[in-house]
């Protein structure tokens, strides 16, 4: 069989193993508390699939232009002028099928074969397998709880080379639910740019914060890239829809990469998305905003209680990334054993990079406040008897 040399590195999400045996669990009568999923639990809210039913009859069936519908687009830069009050040409916004693209365009106009790309460890597992794709390398910054799991300028510049063409962030991150403070994107993006780099800035989880304000990183300047999607706190993670702003001077290039990789994004989902932004839809994705950070409020003391350490608090996403080292020091194993023993599925560190990941477990609160008090339950029974 012929494979390309590059397959070698990539990796498949190691939860996806656990995931299959909890389902086979579940299949011969088992109860599983399901804490290692990585979307929302609730479905999308009833305003975007009227609109999206609607779309369908109305007979949207037909490709829309590569960068997207010119409507949605300005609905978008609207959406940054109320939220954000950071004024945004709609023709800077391209709709992409899900943030996984957008990173992909990002990259792929940005980095050449054998350049570098610097990104947190522990991050989100498909960004160093993109780099891959572009035959060029991903480089972690090891990342702990002293600078809030996000890279200092201090460590960018220590990573920083010749090679490297880009820094990639992600704020609020998965896996740890921590958040970029604005002055330091300003900062890295200054000695970003100053070393003739760019910086993408993945904002996925934003709306999904708990008790803080946040800003966009486009506030900090027009020169960087901003993914974001409609899957997290929009709700609509099976639409596969979500949009990158840019740099005024590469809308032609993300234009001609669109065309050839995707020619559009969905354009029934591109009709539900403008339904988004009503403000009865608003009001609902506000609602499933509280009911996180209920959710947050109860699993984090509660894990900490039970011996996991979650030094910084995380703000937003739906993740808390906890050292498991108390109670074992090769989380993949403990993350079988308290799915076998307690009935509790989690991610094992590993899914995340190579920074001391044996010693770390994810939890997603992506489940009822009523099953994550059963996990709970389990998880005190089983480790602490
Ligand atoms: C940090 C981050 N970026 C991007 C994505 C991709 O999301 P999507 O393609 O559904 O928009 C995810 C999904 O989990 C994520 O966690």
């Amino acid at each position: 069989m012929r494979i390309a040399d590059r397959m070698a590195f990539i990796q498949p999400f190691h939860v996806m193993a656990l995931l299959a045996r909890a389902r086979e669990l579940e299949a011969a009568g088992r109860s599983i508390i399901h804490m290692e999923i990585g979307e929302p639990d609730f479905a999308s809210p009833q305003p975007v699939i009227d609109a999206g039913i609607k779309a369908l009859s109305e007979g949207y069936t037909h490709y829309t232009p590569a960068t997207g519908l010119p409507a949605l687009r300005e609905r978008i830069a609207a959406f940054y002028l109320d939220r954000y009050g950071v004024k945004l040409a709609p023709g800077r916004v391209i709709i992409t099928p899900g943030a996984s693209v957008g990173l992909q365009l990002a990259l792929a106009v940005l980095v050449n074969a054998g350049d570098k790309v610097l990104m947190a460890d522990p991050g989100y597992p498909c960004n160093r397998n993109f780099v891959y794709l572009l035959n060029a390398e991903p480089v972690g910054i090891p990342v702990d709880a002293t600078s809030g799991y996000q890279p200092s300028l201090e460590q960018v510049e220590q990573h920083w080379s010749p090679a490297v063409a880009a820094l990639l962030l992600a704020s609020p991150s998965n896996p740890t639910g921590t958040l970029l403070q604005q002055a330091t994107i300003r900062r890295l993006f200054e000695y970003v740019s100053a070393q003739g780099g760019s910086l993408i800035v993945d904002e996925i989880y934003h709306g999904l914060t708990y008790g803080v304000e946040v800003g966009t990183a486009l506030a900090v300047s027009d020169g960087l890239f901003v993914i974001n999607s409609f899957s997290k706190y929009f709700g609509m993670t099976g639409w596969r829809l979500g949009w990158m702003v840019v740099p005024p001077d590469y809308v032609q290039d993300i234009d001609k990469l669109a065309q050839n990789l995707f020619l559009a994004a969905p354009t029934m989902a591109q009709h539900a998305a403008i339904a988004a932004f009503s403000e009865e839809n608003i009001a609902i994705l506000e609602t499933r905003r509280h009911e996180f950070r209920k959710r947050r409020d109860f699993l984090l003391p509660a894990l900490r209680e039970l011996g996991f350490d979650i030094p910084a608090t995380p703000e937003g996403a739906f993740y808390l990334y906890a050292d498991c080292s108390r109670f074992s020091e090769d989380s993949y194993a403990f993350s079988n054993q308290l799915l076998e023993e307690a009935g509790v599925a989690i991610t094992p560190g590993v899914d995340f990079g190579s920074n001391r990941p044996e010693r770390h477990v994810r939890f997603a609160y992506t489940t009822s406040l009523e099953n994550l008090r059963e996990g709970v339950r389990r998880l005190g029974e089983y480790l602490n008897p």
